[in-house]
């Protein structure tokens, strides 16, 4: 990876202890860290700043000469949350023992343990701070925050948050695919090491959730390259390597079908979209075994369109290439897998991936054609460009036979999605309300959102067909609701979820990229599943 993360445990750190105060603040500077980073809080702010001086920050201010008061006088130091200040060791610090070459403060506003401040409220205090130590000298720096020597749930949501936003600042396109064009200004970040800083009351937790945040950085990181990868080189052929190669890594079971298996499996809706592209279908099965033997696992499907033409039924040109990242839903399911072989989760977890083409050939589907799911329902294709669907129907069939506790969808799979919720929150689509419920904390927990989204009967009517049990497009009213409306139709054996992430997962415009998510969304889902 291109950034490290561990912890160090401090026995006795207390920044709010009285007591304890000064030696913990002599042993996490007595660190030779490039940056120690400290967050306050309004109220030690306030007593630093009151007449009987008192709180960590006094006792910091006379150990590092005065830095501090030093810079409150120039009003670089104030309590609005997520303000930063930075000071830079001088003679003194020496003096008195001090290693750390900076020390950054982090202004937590008026919140200071995790219980009084929202996840939201921390995204903002952590974006700062990382900010801070990217993109100078600083290649390692020793964290700090009082809350991370507190036991509590939002203690781990906070940790690993911090991991997963130092990944995202981290990342670069191309560092683990040697033969990509490297471009100058992809330069890796010279901040490298974050060093989680913990003491006794919760040093368990704090490695625990450390250790989460790496391996959902990992899963990230991997779903990221390989939506970034340019549709000639990300094929479905490529996608089932990757997962291959998983198998070997983290030792999960991977098992690949061509189209002779498909269609010994009946999986006519998913071959009519394949059937326009010289690149062969793939579907991969990915099984993570950390359960019991008998346990009904979690079936996560994504959708792996690696280009997206429109088939016959053929997209406009502007920004057709951002159909590369039709597969984000695959990516997703991939990277989420490799978390899960990464962190040896005792749990059942499956992946699923119908991966090919959408191309326009002489040999492609038409707007007309009837084509027979595995399911046995007969489907009329009014428009070639909705396939995401029917490479989801068959999946969604075939993943019967694991007899699985829920089944989570992912995909991009409508432009309708980015209208109604734009890049903020994925559309979830489901009638079981634990599905809806957990897989909603797992959003919040991760800020990696989803938003509900109706399934309801009446939305059935616009998928009618006069020549088939079901169309596969429902005009223009609703079109992620009836999308999802059709997917239902093959989940009747089990609980159901559907992710419509056609507007989270990549970036358009200068910032173009793949986002990585719902790897968080799913990861956090996993981990609170009992
Ligand atoms: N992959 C697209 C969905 C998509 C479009 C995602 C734009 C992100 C941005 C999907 O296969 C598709 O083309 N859907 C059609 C469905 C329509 C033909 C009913 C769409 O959304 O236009
Ligand atoms: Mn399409
Ligand atoms: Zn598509």
């Amino acid at each position: 990876m291109t950034i490290q993360f561990s912890t160090k445990i401090f026995p006795q750190a207390d920044l709010q202890s009285p007591k304890l105060q000064k030696s913990s603040l002599k042993s996490l500077l007595s660190q030779s860290s490039d940056c120690l980073v400290l967050a306050y809080s309004k109220a030690d702010f306030d007593s630093f700043g009151g007449k009987n001086k008192s709180g960590f920050l006094t006792e910091l201010d006379l150990l590092l000469g005065g830095s501090l008061s030093h810079a409150k006088t120039l009003g670089d130091l104030d309590a609005k949350q997520a303000s930063v200040c930075l000071l830079r060791a001088d003679q003194s610090w020496s003096t008195s023992g001090v290693k750390s070459k900076r020390v950054l403060l982090l202004s937590l506003g008026e919140a200071n343990g995790s219980s009084d401040r929202t996840l939201t409220e921390f995204s903002k205090i952590a974006r700062a701070g990382l900010k801070a130590l990217s993109g100078g000298a600083i290649e390692n720096a020793l964290w700090y925050v009082p809350s991370f020597t507190q036991k509590s749930e939002l203690m781990a949501e906070e940790v690993r948050l911090s991991i997963q936003y130092a990944g995202d600042q981290a990342y670069r396109f191309g560092v683990r695919q040697p033969a990509m064009k490297f471009k100058a200004k992809d330069q890796a970040d010279t901040f490298k090491h974050l060093v989680f800083a913990g003491n006794n009351a919760c040093a368990k937790e704090l490695k625990a959730a450390v250790e989460q945040g790496i391996a959902m950085v990992e899963g990230m990181h991997l779903a990221k390259d390989l939506g970034n990868l340019p549709p000639n080189i990300c094929t479905p052929t490529y996608l089932a390597k990757t997962a291959q190669g998983l198998a070997k890594k983290v030792g999960l079971k991977v098992e690949v079908l061509g189209r002779k298996q498909l269609e010994a499996l009946g999986m006519g809706s998913f071959l009519s979209v394949a059937q326009g592209s010289e690149t062969p279908p793939q579907f991969i099965v990915m099984r993570h075994q950390g359960g019991k033997a008998g346990e009904a696992p979690i079936v996560l499907v994504g959708k792996g369109i690696t280009f997206d033409t429109g088939g016959i039924s053929l997209k406009p040109g502007e920004a057709m290439d951002e159909m590369k990242y039709d597969m984000c839903g695959a990516a997703s399911v991939i990277g989420t897998m490799y978390t899960t072989g990464l962190l040896k989760l005792k749990k059942n977890v499956i992946g699923v991936i119908p991966t090919c083409e959408n191309m326009p050939s002489g040999q492609a589907t038409r707007p007309g054609d009837i084509v027979k799911s595995m399911s046995g329902q007969t489907i009329e294709i009014l428009n070639t460009d909705a396939e995401g669907r029917l490479i989801l129907c068959d999946a969604l069939t075939y993943v019967e036979r694991f007899k699985p506790k829920a089944v989570i969808d992912i995909a991009t799979l409508t432009g309708a999605c980015v209208i109604a919720l734009g890049h903020v929150h994925s559309g979830l689509f489901s009638e079981d309300e634990d599905l809806v419920n957990a897989l909603s904390k797992a959003g919040k927990a991760s800020l990696d959102t989803v938003w509900r989204l109706p399934l309801d009967a009446a939305y059935h009517e616009q998928l009618k067909s006069n020549f088939a049990d079901v169309a596969n497009i429902g005009g223009r009213p609703a079109g992620s609701v009836t999308a999802a409306c059709f997917l239902s139709r093959f989940t009747e054996k089990y609980k159901w979820a559907h992710l419509d992430i056609a507007g989270t997962a990549w970036k358009s415009g200068a910032a173009k990229g793949s986002t990585g998510r719902p790897v968080p969304l799913l990861v956090n889902f996993l981990l609170e599943q009992k």
